[in-house]
């Protein structure tokens, strides 16, 4: 079997109706980032970000997995040792679709973390700055997402995946925020090949082997049938 990293996006969490980030009504349109998505901006006023992340964490719950989160986890289940998902969302609409060990890069909205003592539980719907650390009890508690300015989780796990690749997949990604945007030319240094699946050229698209654009929950279960079928033939 193929060894395929895939990474994915909020494109495609999209037509699941969790908000993009760049689009033309993207999260980064209606809100500063600078204000919500930094340590900066949570030590100013963690309130502000809780109230961000809370009403995420809500839309959250409310969405469903589409059929393009389905089809990767149709993929990994036919070959579970072999493919890799990596994803830069904090939503759990991977794992609620039915994929398993899905690296969130990113950090995960269901998650919480304590500053102090490094303890993680799981977020309760609303957080707030009152919160106290169930295993420190200190009030250093915040939403366990990665901000701007801070390392990304799991990143030589992931690089280790990429380089051992056959072929590596972006889906639904802009190819706007590093490190991740840089995966697919580390894929290609190592010989990997790429493919960028996306509703238009992301900002990388001149990296990349090959290209489908369009909405994820078409091309991307007629990608996963293509690559079945090329198994079965195989
Ligand atoms: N199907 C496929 N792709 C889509 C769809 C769709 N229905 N809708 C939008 N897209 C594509 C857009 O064309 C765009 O290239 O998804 C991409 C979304 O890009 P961004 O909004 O920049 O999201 P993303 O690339 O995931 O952002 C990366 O930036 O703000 C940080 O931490 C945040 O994880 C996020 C990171």
């Amino acid at each position: 079997m193929t060894r395929i990293v895939i990474l994915t996006g909020a494109g495609i969490s999209a037509e699941s109706g969790l908000g993009t980030f760049r689009d033309q009504d993207g999260l980064w349109t209606k809100y500063d980032l600078d204000e919500v998505a930094t340590p900066e901006g949570f030590a100013r006023n963690p309130d502000l970000v809780h109230a961000f992340y809370n009403a995420r964490r809500t839309n959250c719950r409310s969405a469903q997995p589409n059929t393009a989160h389905e089809a990767l986890a149709k993929l990994q289940s036919a070959h579970s040792d072999d493919v890799t998902i990596v994803t830069q969302n904090v939503d759990d609409l991977h794992e609620r679709a039915g994929s398993t060990d899905v690296i969130h890069m990113h950090g995960n909205l269901n998650g919480a973390l304590c500053a102090g003592c490094d303890h993680r539980w799981p977020a309760p719907l609303e957080m707030s700055s009152a919160d106290l650390c169930p295993a420190c009890g200190n009030g250093s508690t915040r939403p366990d997402i990665v901000w701007f300015g801070e390392m990304p989780y799991a990143m030589d796990e992931i690089y280790q995946h990429l380089t051992e690749a056959d072929l590596f997949v972006a889906i639904g990604t802009s190819g706007n925020v590093y490190p991740a945007a840089g995966f697919a030319a580390e894929a290609r240094a190592a010989g990997v090949e790429t493919l960028e699946l996306n509703l238009e050229p992301s900002a990388t698209a001149g990296v990349f082997d090959k290209s489908r654009h369009g909405p994820a929950t078409a091309i991307v279960p007629q990608w996963v049938a293509e690559v079945l079928r090329a198994q079965k033939k195989a």
